[in-house]
Order: C-alpha cells, then structure tokens, then sequence
C-alpha cells in the first residue's frame, strides 16, 4: 500500500441537493464495477444513499444507529449486502437523526466512527462516507476517519454557499485530529450545457480550485434522477446515458489518485 492510498473518501457538502448521494451510489457502484471492493456508509438519516441501492430502512434491524448508540456494537453486525457485487452498505435508518444530540456533547464522541472501522478498514479497497447535509457531529465523524474528501458542488445558483465553512472544518480536522486528510477534491456536478450559469459557475470552480477539480464533470440527467427509484445504480439502470459516463470517468480518475 502506497502512502497516498485514498481508501476513505467522505462525499460532503452542507449544501442539500448538490448530489451527495447521487455521487456516492454511482461512484460506489462503478468502482465496484471496475472489481474494487466498497463499503458504503450512510451517514444521513434521510437514508437516500440506502434507499437508492434498494434497502427498505424501516425492515431492518441493526443500522448505522447501533454502530454510533452502542459502544459495544461492531461493523460487520451492520453491513449488508447490496444487489451488486463488491458493494456493500452500513444503511442508515430515520432514527440516526437522534445521534446528532447524542453524541455532540460526549468525550470522544467524534471519533467514534473512525474506531468502528479500524478492524475492518484494510478489508476494502474503498469505504465512501455519504454525509448529511450539515456540519454536525456525523460529518465530523466521517471527516476524522477519511483520506479524502469529495464535495459535490451543484453548477448553479447559491452552488459556492456553505464551502468556505466545509474548507475550513476540513483543516480544522486535519490540524487537530486527522493529519492524513490529504486528497480534497471538488466535483461539479448538475451541469447544463444549454445554460450560461453552469458554464459561469464551472468557470468559478476552475479559478478558486484549479487542480482540485475533477475532470469528470456530472451533467444534468434524467436518468440519474429516476435511477433510484428502481434500487438501482446508473451502471445498471442506465450504463449508455451521459450520467453514467460521467461517473465512470470520476471512478477512474479516484483511482487513477493513489496511483500517482
Ligand atoms: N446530475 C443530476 N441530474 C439530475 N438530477 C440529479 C443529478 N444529481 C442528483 N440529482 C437529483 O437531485 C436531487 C438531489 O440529489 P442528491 O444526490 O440526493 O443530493 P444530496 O445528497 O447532496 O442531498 C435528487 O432528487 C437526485 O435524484
Ligand atoms: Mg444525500
């Protein structure tokens, strides 16, 4: 393993709706494609990231919950298997919103995930962290155990609001808790084409991120949009259309990243 092995990646943008999700389960799905071996964890109590790979929250037992409620409790009792192989998922049930409250305040209680995963870390070759939309103590959670950041920025309006605060929570974590924090990487995404706000917005994102910004650039798609509604990933529902592409250009350039 080289040192510049990106293994953890948190997906993260307090931004709602800038496609966290979309990014996890699609860049999940494709290196899992390319016979990598992923780990997805969903970190939102909105459970998308579950839901979009075909989990129904509310018929299970043992969830990301119980990894962050119960010290005792161990990450394999809440990883499961999703349709495709190599992929599998810690989902997240509607009552991970309670953890929030829960563990702001304990000692310790930012490092509690970064604990779960070290007996199971080296297992993958990936593990994605799918944030919620806030800076909490989940977010800060994943932040403490990953090697890289991915924020999904949204190529329009308001689309830079709430960064400058990820960025600076970023360093914060990297100087006090998570030196190895090192890959920090932005990815526009809902590009269209026919607009001159995405173009400007994409023009932005060059100027103040240069060579942290992906290549791959998501457009806006239909079919990314509808492909969770089926449980299904965009190499799956729709291998051929642009979304699906552009994620498999992103997959590649993740792991064109430790190899430099
Ligand atoms: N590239 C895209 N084109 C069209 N719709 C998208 C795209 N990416 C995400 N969406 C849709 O936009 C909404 C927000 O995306 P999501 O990935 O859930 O964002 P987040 O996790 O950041 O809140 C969802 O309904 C999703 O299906
Ligand atoms: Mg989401």
């Amino acid at each position: 393993m080289s040192s510049t092995q990106v293994r953890v990646i948190a997906i993260a943008n307090p931004k709602g709706g800038c496609g966290k999700t979309t990014t996890t389960i699609n860049l999940g799905a494709f290196l899992a494609d390319m016979n990598k071996k992923v780990l997805l964890i969903d970190l939102d109590p909105q459970c998308n990231a579950s839901i979009g790979l075909g989990i129904k929250p509310h018929l299970l037992d043992l969830s990301a919950y119980d990894l962050f409620n119960d010290t005792e409790s161990q990450v394999s009792e809440v990883i499961y298997p999703t349709n495709l192989s190599n992929l599998s998922i810690v989902p997240a049930k509607a009552s991970l919103a309670d953890i929030e409250s829960k563990i702001r305040t304990q000692k310790g209680g930012g490092l509690i995930l970064k604990r779960k995963l070290e007996p199971i870390v080296l297992k993958y070759d990936y593990i994605l962290l799918d944030c919620n939309p806030s800076l909490g103590v989940l977010t800060l959670n994943a932040l403490v155990c990953s090697d890289g950041v991915i924020i999904p920025v949204q190529t329009q309006f308001y689309a830079l609001r709430g960064l400058t605060q990820l960025l600076n929570l970023i360093n914060t974590v990297r100087k006090k808790a998570n030196p190895g924090l090192s890959m920090v990487r932005i990815l526009a995404t809902m590009y269209d084409v026919r607009t001159n706000l995405s173009r400007y917005i994409f023009e932005e994102l060059q100027k103040n991120f240069k060579n942290r910004l992906f290549n791959a650039i998501i457009p806006v798609s239909t079919k990314l949009a509808e492909a969770p509604s089926g449980g299904l990933p965009i190499n799956k529902y729709a291998p051929d259309s642009r979304g699906a592409i552009a994620y498999k250009q992103l997959a590649k350039e993740v792991i064109s990243l430790e190899e430099k």
